[in-house]
């Protein structure tokens, strides 16, 4: 099927005016779902006994065990990555690109707007300090898109900006955008809520819009995997918003829902697939579509793709890709581990792209207020957090909250006891079906319930408006996860207000880590917090001394 897509005014530039490599080098750059009564078993006991049978987590031990980093990450996202399959995959064939005849690509695509031609480099500079870019790559790297002017865009697109209220690009996309439309390989790192999706979606489009159009069979020309289902649909969503106006389709690829619909729109011809690995690599196997003209991949939340649980379903795909496409990734936590794994996704050593740099160090969004509340054991927990609920719910009626939980059970149990409580509340993690994963998160959005309770497969890219209070009632398994959960409020600009419990029976490890991030946006580390932190370091010293 041949569609022709038209972006009107976009050109393709073999060449452009970049920064000079002078410039470069200063660059240091919250009951009507009822669900049953409680039981009468506390959500407190359940995930006291949850911890000790490990009967309810993807990956079996508890926090404070000597079990590795890794495998204490992201306990629940096995449903939605299929990486009990091991074998998923295995039946692809190993493509021989030297003998394949590949569609020629433009990369580049980048035509430096007359205005930033004409801006100093100085003015440059001082932008990208004074929005706290930092850059590392090779030159030459594009001047920052100030305006949405500056990225030349068709009307339609300018439009919908307008209808959205959004009046210029945020930090990530007036330097993300003509990186990427320059065809480099890039990593993007910026707070939550910074608007990330779009940081890659609209150099995406334009991309589309340089390549010969689709030809009968092809796959799509650009892949975006991306680590859950609700995060695939909500891409996709952008991308239809973005996309559609200017004929390029999108289909949304992931499990949990029929292959049938899925597998017909990416037969029928799609410019752009956003999946997550295992369905993906599922309908790859059975030759369903085909990855030969993907030359625009993106991993969002990619440090969440490139860890254990997903890079070698990333691998398997990426080898279906051809050697020469353009790779972006974007997140808001990035490491050194993970850094050496994106290279080999890349072409050439990919520009590294900071928003609100501050040394490499994991950053939270500033425009959350981090509060801390230390108790002693996981009871005294239970009654703190009903206190801080009932004291909320005074002052705001309907308060917009998501609360996360360590393991499935433990969710639907805290639901089941905030709803006995007279709160409106539903829970959503893996466990639960497709369909009524969909519906929960429908109706939390549309405020029909006041209170989302989830693992933390809500803990990631999920950008529901107006959420005025994350709260970790379970303590996240690193601080990665801490900052990606607080990080659902607080968004594009708005307020958010973030309340974490932590049990120094249970919650030492992860308190240090707490602190220093509360300490990295310049707020107060709560007094209990120091103390406790304290008091674990001289437990590490006195068991080192009593193993000597
Ligand atoms: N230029 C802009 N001006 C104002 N708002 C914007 C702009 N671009 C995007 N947004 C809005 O910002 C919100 C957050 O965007 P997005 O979900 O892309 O954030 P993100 O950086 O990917 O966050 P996360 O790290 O949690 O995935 C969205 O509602 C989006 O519509
Ligand atoms: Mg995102």
């Amino acid at each position: 099927m041949l569609r022709v897509i038209t972006f009107p005014g976009v050109r393709c530039a073999t060449s452009a005016y970049r920064l000079s490599s002078t410039f470069r080098g200063s660059e240091n750059h919250r009951n009507r779902h009822s669900h049953s009564a409680n039981s009468g078993r506390s959500a407190f006991d359940e995930r006291k006994n949850a911890r000790s049978t490990h009967n309810d987590r993807a990956v079996a031990p508890s926090k404070g065990s000597s079990e590795t980093f890794e495998t204490r990450r992201f306990n629940d996202h096995r449903n939605d990555s299929n990486r009990g399959e091991a074998n998923l995959g295995s039946k692809l064939s190993t493509i021989n690109w030297q003998t394949e005849d590949l569609v020629p690509f433009k990369k580049d695509i980048h035509v430096e707007h007359p205005e930033l031609k004409a801006m100093p480099n100085d003015t440059c500079r001082k932008f990208l300090q004074s929005s706290n870019i930092t850059i590392k790559g090779m030159a030459p790297i594009p001047k920052p898109m100030l305006k949405f002017e500056h990225a030349q865009l068709p009307d339609y697109i300018m439009r919908l900006f307008g209808n959205q209220g959004f009046d210029k690009p945020t930090a990530i996309q007036s330097i993300g955008w003509p990186i990427a439309m320059s065809g480099r390989d890039g990593v993007f790192i910026a707070n939550t809520g910074s608007g990330k999706s779009l940081g890659f979606i609209v150099p995406m489009l334009l991309h589309i819009a340089a390549q010969p159009p689709l030809r009968t069979g092809d796959g799509p020309i650009a892949l975006v995997l991306a680590p859950t289902r609700e995060l695939v649909m909500q891409i996709s969503k952008e991308a239809s918003t973005f996309g559609r106006p200017g004929g390029v389709l999108n289909a949304a690829i992931y499990g949990g829902v029929s292959r049938n619909g899925q597998a017909n729109s990416l037969r029928q011809g799609v410019e752009i697939c956003i999946a997550t690995p295992g369905r993906l690599l599922d309908l790859l196997e059975s030759g369903t579509t085909n990855l030969k003209r993907v030359t625009y991949l993106v991993l969002d939340e990619a440090d969440r793709m490139l860890d254990m649980g997903f890079e070698p379903q990333i691998r398997k795909i990426c080898s279906q890709i051809r050697p020469d496409k353009q790779t972006t990734m974007y997140s808001a936590s990035w490491s050194k581990e993970v850094s050496g794994i994106a290279r080999d996704y890349c072409t050439e050593d990919p520009v590294l792209v900071t928003v609100g740099d501050n040394g490499g160090q994991l950053r939270a969004n500033p425009d959350i207020e981090q509060l801390v509340t230390v108790v002693d054991s996981e009871s005294d927990k239970r009654n703190a957090f009903k206190k801080w609920l009932e004291e909320i719910f005074t002052q705001n009626k309907h308060p917009r909250m998501i609360v996360f939980t360590d393991t499935k059970r433990g969710a639907d149990n805290l639901c089941r006891e905030l709803t006995y409580n007279q709160y409106t509340a539903l829970s959503i993690h893996g466990d639960k079906q497709q369909r009524e994963r969909d519906q929960i998160l429908r109706d939390f959005r549309n405020g029909e319930i006041d209170i989302l309770v989830a693992t933390d497969v809500a803990a990631r890219g999920l950008d529901i408006p107006n959420i005025d209070y994350v709260v970790n009632f379970d303590a996240p398994n690193n601080p990665e996860s801490y900052v990606h959960r607080i990080g659902r409020c607080g968004r594009a600009g708005k307020k958010g207000v973030s309340m974490t419990f932590l049990a120094r029976e249970s919650d030492t490890s992860i308190m240090k880590d707490i602190a220093k991030i509360i300490e990295n946006v310049g707020q107060q580390i709560p007094q209990e917090l120091v103390e406790s932190s304290r008091s674990t370091a001289n437990n590490q010293l006195r068991q080192f001394m009593s193993r000597r």
